[in-house]
C-alpha cells in the first residue's frame, strides 16, 4: 500500500505563484513527486534522472511498471544528454512543433533509468506548450518524467478537480491550473527506426506530421501481433481514458423515445443513462474525459457518445473513445 503524503496544493492565481513553483521545482529536483498542468491534459512529474522517484510514480497512480513515462523538457539542449544520437528527424520534428501536444520517441541514452523507459530502449520525450509546465523544468533543471496524472484505469484528469480527487494525499505537490486543457494527451511518434509510426494520435495529427516530414506515416496496427507478442508501445495493452459506466457510440442523433428504448434494451432506468452529443472535435476533445467522470460520479450505467465529425483533434478524440469502448486490463 502506498504511503500517505501531505500534499501542498498551489494555484497559479495566488500572488506568490512565482516563488511557490520554485520552491516545488526544487523539491521535484531533490525526489518530490509534483503533479503540474500541461497544455494536454495534467501531468504527475518527478525528477528522470532519479530512479527512486519514478518508481514512486508508479506507486503514486497504482500503475504496470512495463508501462514507459514521456520525459519533458524545456529545452532542445535537455534533450540531447537523453538521446544515444544527434536525429536531424527530431530536430526537424522539434522545430516544427515543440512546443505543443508531440511526444517524440527516440533511442535513449543508457543514462535514462530503465525504470522511466520500462525496460525499452527507447524514450519519449516532449516540449510542453504550458508556461507552468516549462517554469516547474526550467527551475528544476532537470528533465521531468510524467505519465497523466490520473489513478491507473481512470480518464486523464483535465480539471482541477480531478487531480485533487485522485492524488491528493499520494504526491507532494499539485500545481492547479487557471486553463482549460486541450483535453487529449499527445500524439506519440516513434522516430526511432526507419518504420516511422504513431502509438497514439492527439493534438498533433498525422497529416500535420507528414506535412513536416514530406513522407507517409502510418498509424501502429496492433492488431496484427501474433499471441503472446508485446505490442512496441506498452501501454496500447492497457484500458485506459474509461470510465466505469459501459460506454456506447452513436452514428445518428438519438431522440428521448430511443434513448428510452435502448436503456430499456440495457435494463436501465433512463436516468442511469447519460447521452452526450458533441457538435466539433475542439469541444469533444476537451470535454470527453470529463464527461465520463461526471457519468461515473453520477452512478451514470450507461455512457451513450454521438461523436462530433471532423477537425485536427478527432482521430485522438475517436481513439479514447473507441478505448473505452474496448475491453482490455486496467492500465494507465
Ligand atoms: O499529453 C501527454 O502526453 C500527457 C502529458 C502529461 O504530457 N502524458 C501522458 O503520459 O499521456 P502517459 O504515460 O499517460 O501516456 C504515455 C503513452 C503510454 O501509452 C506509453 O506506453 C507511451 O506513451 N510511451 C511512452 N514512452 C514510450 C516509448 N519509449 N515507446 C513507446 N511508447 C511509449
Ligand atoms: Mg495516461
Amino acid at each position: 500500500m502506498e504511503e500517505r503524503r501531505d500534499t501542498i496544493v498551489i494555484s497559479e492565481d495566488e500572488e506568490d505563484f512565482e516563488e511557490r513553483v520554485r520552491g516545488a521545482a526544487l523539491a521535484l529536483r531533490e525526489g518530490a513527486l509534483v503533479v503540474f498542468p500541461t497544455e494536454t491534459v495534467f501531468g504527475l512529474g518527478a525528477n528522470a534522472y532519479d530512479e527512486a522517484a519514478c518508481r514512486g510514480i508508479y506507486l503514486a497512480k497504482g500503475r504496470p511498471s512495463d508501462n514507459p513515462l514521456i520525459v519533458h523538457i524545456d529545452s532542445l539542449e535537455m534533450a540531447g544528454p537523453l538521446m544515444l544520437e544527434p536525429s536531424p528527424l527530431f530536430e526537424k520534428l522539434a522545430e516544427t512543433f515543440f512546443p505543443g501536444p508531440l511526444s517524440l520517441v527516440v533511442r535513449k541514452n543508457p543514462r535514462v533509468p530503465d525504470v522511466v523507459s520500462g525496460g525499452l530502449d527507447t524514450v519519449a520525450l516532449r516540449l510542453p506548450d504550458n508556461e507552468t509546465a516549462r517554469k516547474l523544468i526550467r527551475y528544476a533543471g532537470v528533465p521531468v518524467a510524467a505519465p497523466s496524472a490520473n489513478l491507473s484505469g481512470r480518464p486523464s484528469p483535465t480539471r482541477n478537480e480531478h487531480v485533487l480527487r485522485d492524488l491528493k494525499g499520494r504526491v507532494d505537490y499539485i500545481i492547479l491550473s487557471t486553463k482549460e486543457p486541450i483535453g487529449v494527451e499527445s500524439t506519440v511518434l516513434d522516430i526511432s527506426s526507419d518504420d516511422i509510426v504513431i502509438y497514439r494520435p492527439g493534438g498533433i495529427s498525422k497529416e500535420r506530421i507528414e506535412l513536416a516530414l514530406n513522407r507517409r506515416v502510418s498509424y501502429y496496427d496492433a492488431s496484427q501481433l501474433s499471441r503472446g507478442e508485446q505490442p512496441r508501445s506498452p501501454g496500447i495493452k492497457y484500458k485506459h481514458y474509461s470510465p466505469s459506466a459501459l460506454v456506447f457510440e452513436t452514428e445518428k442523433r438519438l431522440s428521448p423515445s430511443e434513448l428510452q428504448q435502448l436503456a430499456e434494451e440495457q435494463g436501465l432506468g433512463l436516468d442511469e443513462l447519460s447521452y452526450i452529443e458533441y457538435e466539433s472535435d475542439v469541444e469533444m476533445a476537451a470535454r470527453l474525459y470529463a464527461d465520463f467522470r461526471r457519468a461515473d460520479d453520477e452512478g451514470k450505467k450507461l455512457v451513450v457518445v454521438k461523436a462530433a465529425e471532423s477537425g485536427e483533434l478527432l482521430a485522438a478524440a475517436l481513439n479514447r473513445l473507441a478505448r473505452a469502448k474496448s475491453n482490455g486490463k486496467p492500465g494507465t
